[in-house]
């Protein structure tokens, strides 16, 4: 069955008319997944629609009342098996490839976009079952973290991207960075593409391949590289890439 992503927010169209791009946009018009939006506005409980409050111990800006969100979870609720709801924060778990492909599981899929200063604490408590940020940084709303989470999620399902080795082959799947890619011309100026690609010796392109995921993992990002287990041909690989990389420095003398 087709995955359900429902995006709680208070500006729809925002994250409507992103998604109606690329591979999200095809994946939605090709029946791979539905998605559909309630607005906590609908929701609000009073006249004047108003979905925030000061909040209690003074100090700037508003917060989300619990009111609207939580029917706004009711509506979403009533007729379908429950979904799984994550409220997205800049205080929640740091999103990672792993939690992307985690939460690609769920059947159906609910984000609930915060704005203001913040969501009632006792919505997320009571509410959600997962509290996801997707960097260390302060966005004005969650409706950017949950195109980014969506876009994540939608190239990983089947029959989504043209090829499916190239979501697997993505940076991060595995653990590690991608390697280079390159397109014709073969030359431009003092620029050319490696000769092992343009040789059709498949083995070859596969192993450089290798060496340069792993090597440019190393050197930008040591992080991924310490919290995986590399067999035996990887570490031979990532060694080779270092002495070149340390030869190309003029400093064969450092050891890895
Ligand atoms: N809302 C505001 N900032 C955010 C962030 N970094 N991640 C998720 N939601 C947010």
């Amino acid at each position: 069955m087709a995955r359900r992503y429902t995006v709680v927010t208070l500006f729809p169209d925002l994250v409507r008319d992103a998604m109606t791009h690329g591979v999200t946009g095809r994946a939605i018009s090709r029946g791979r997944c539905k998605l559909d939006f309630i607005n906590p506005r609908d929701y609000a409980g009073n006249t004047r629609g108003s979905v925030d409050d000061a909040p209690y111990g003074g100090g700037p800006g508003m917060v989300m009342r619990v009111e609207p969100l939580r029917a706004s979870l009711d509506a979403i609720k009533s007729g379908s098996p429950a979904p799984f709801v994550v409220g997205l924060t800049p205080q929640g778990r740091r999103l990672d490839q792993a939690a992307v492909l985690d939460l690609a599981r769920h059947p159906h899929l609910v984000l609930v976009a915060g704005r203001y200063e913040g969501i009632d604490e006792r919505f997320i408590e009571r509410d959600c079952d997962a509290e996801w940020s997707i960097g260390d940084y302060v966005l004005s709303g969650g409706e950017i973290a949950a195109l980014v989470i969506l876009d994540a999620i939608i190239r990983t399902l089947p029959d989504v991207l043209g090829d499916d080795a190239s979501a697997a082959a993505d940076s991060f799947c595995g653990g590690i960075l991608d390697w280079p890619h390159y397109t014709r011309p073969a030359r431009i100026g003092e620029q050319s593409v490696p000769d092992v690609l343009l040789g059709g010796d498949h083995a070859a392109i596969a192993r450089w391949r290798r060496k340069q995921a792993l090597g440019r993992t190393w050197q930008r990002r040591p992080d991924l590289l310490e919290r995986i287990a590399l067999e035996q041909s990887d570490l031979a690989l990532l060694r080779e890439y270092q002495r070149e990389a340390r030869l190309a420095e003029g400093d064969a003398t450092r050891d890895c």
